[in-house]
């Protein structure tokens, strides 16, 4: 091959590559592929309604999910929240004054606790001289004490001599009274709730 064709070829080639660049620069190729297949003047408002629909889509989606479920809230959260001591005692230590003496460590009752977290209802506790539940109790209300009508202090005798007691005369005794109320709601309570975080061992209740 002479100088002339070598020059001749290559210049033919530089004027295609030349072209082909050209075409390139006005044509991006992703244009070609992503180009959509309606061109016209309808296309932008298209677009831009596709984004309006996704975005209403979004609302009603968002309206349309079921709500958080909201805590259960006590009755009596406010007036807890609100009350001093004297009117809601918010944690009790439990030192019965009629007591010869506490053989175990003082359960200190987390009355406060009881009533907003744990949603027990005053009557669940309280109640009249007929053993009738005080559910109208309102926080700031006079409560009569335990020991007030289940005046025996401390627990049943026990052993082979004691005397055999109906179920009324044992809650006499003040100590079989707050045992029975306190552990039978957390017996019932772990059972229904398959759980055991309402105490029903000694060590729990009587914490050092
Ligand atoms: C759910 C809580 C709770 C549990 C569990 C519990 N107690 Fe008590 N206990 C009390 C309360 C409340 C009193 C009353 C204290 C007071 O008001 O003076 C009490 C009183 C007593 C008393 C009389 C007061 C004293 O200190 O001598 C004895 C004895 C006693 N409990 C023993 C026990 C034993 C033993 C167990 C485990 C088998 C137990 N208790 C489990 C809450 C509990
Ligand atoms: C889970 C049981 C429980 C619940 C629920 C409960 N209480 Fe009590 N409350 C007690 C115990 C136990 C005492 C101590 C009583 C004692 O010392 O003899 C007490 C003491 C009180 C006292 C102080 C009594 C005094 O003179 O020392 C008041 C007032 C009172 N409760 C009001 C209420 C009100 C109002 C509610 C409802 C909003 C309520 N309680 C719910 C168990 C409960
Ligand atoms: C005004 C008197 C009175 C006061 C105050 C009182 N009780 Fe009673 N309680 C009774 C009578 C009456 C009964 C019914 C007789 C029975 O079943 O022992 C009773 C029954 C009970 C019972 C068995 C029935 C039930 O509801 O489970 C328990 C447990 C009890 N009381 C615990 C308590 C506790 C704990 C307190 C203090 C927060 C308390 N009582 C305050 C009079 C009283
Ligand atoms: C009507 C039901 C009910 C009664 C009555 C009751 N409790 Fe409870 N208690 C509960 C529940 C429910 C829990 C645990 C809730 C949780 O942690 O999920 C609990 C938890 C506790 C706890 C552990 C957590 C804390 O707050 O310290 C102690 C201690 C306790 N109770 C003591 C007592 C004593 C003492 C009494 C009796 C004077 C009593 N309870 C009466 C329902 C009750």
């Amino acid at each position: 091959m002479d100088k002339k064709s070598v020059l001749l070829i290559t210049g033919g080639v530089a004027i295609v590559l030349a072209l082909f660049v050209s075409i390139a620069v006005d044509h991006p190729f992703p244009d070609f592929y992503t180009r959509p297949a309606v061109v016209g003047p309808e296309a932008a408002p298209h677009g831009e309604g596709e984004v309006e629909m996704y975005a209403s889509e979004a609302v009603a989606a968002e309206s349309a999910a079921p709500a958080e479920p909201e805590e259960p809230k006590s009755p009596y959260a406010g007036a807890v929240a609100a009350a001093d001591d004297a009117a809601f005692p918010k944690t009790i230590a439990l030192k019965t004054e009629a007591y010869p003496e506490h053989t175990k460590p003082i359960v200190a009752f987390s009355h406060a606790k009881h009533v907003v977290d744990y949603m027990t209802g005053c009557g669940d506790c309280h109640h009249n001289e007929d053993g009738e539940p005080l559910d109208d109790l309102q926080v700031g209300d006079d409560a009569a004490k335990c020991i007030d009508c289940h005046t025996k202090p401390s627990e049943p005798p026990k052993g082979k001599d004691a005397p055999d007691l109906s179920d009324v005369e044992e809650r006499e005794y003040h100590a079989e009274a707050l045992h029975q109320n306190c552990k039978n709601c957390h017996m019932t309570y772990n059972k229904e709730n398959n759980t055991r975080a309402a105490p029903t061992s000694c060590s729990k209740c009587h914490a050092k």
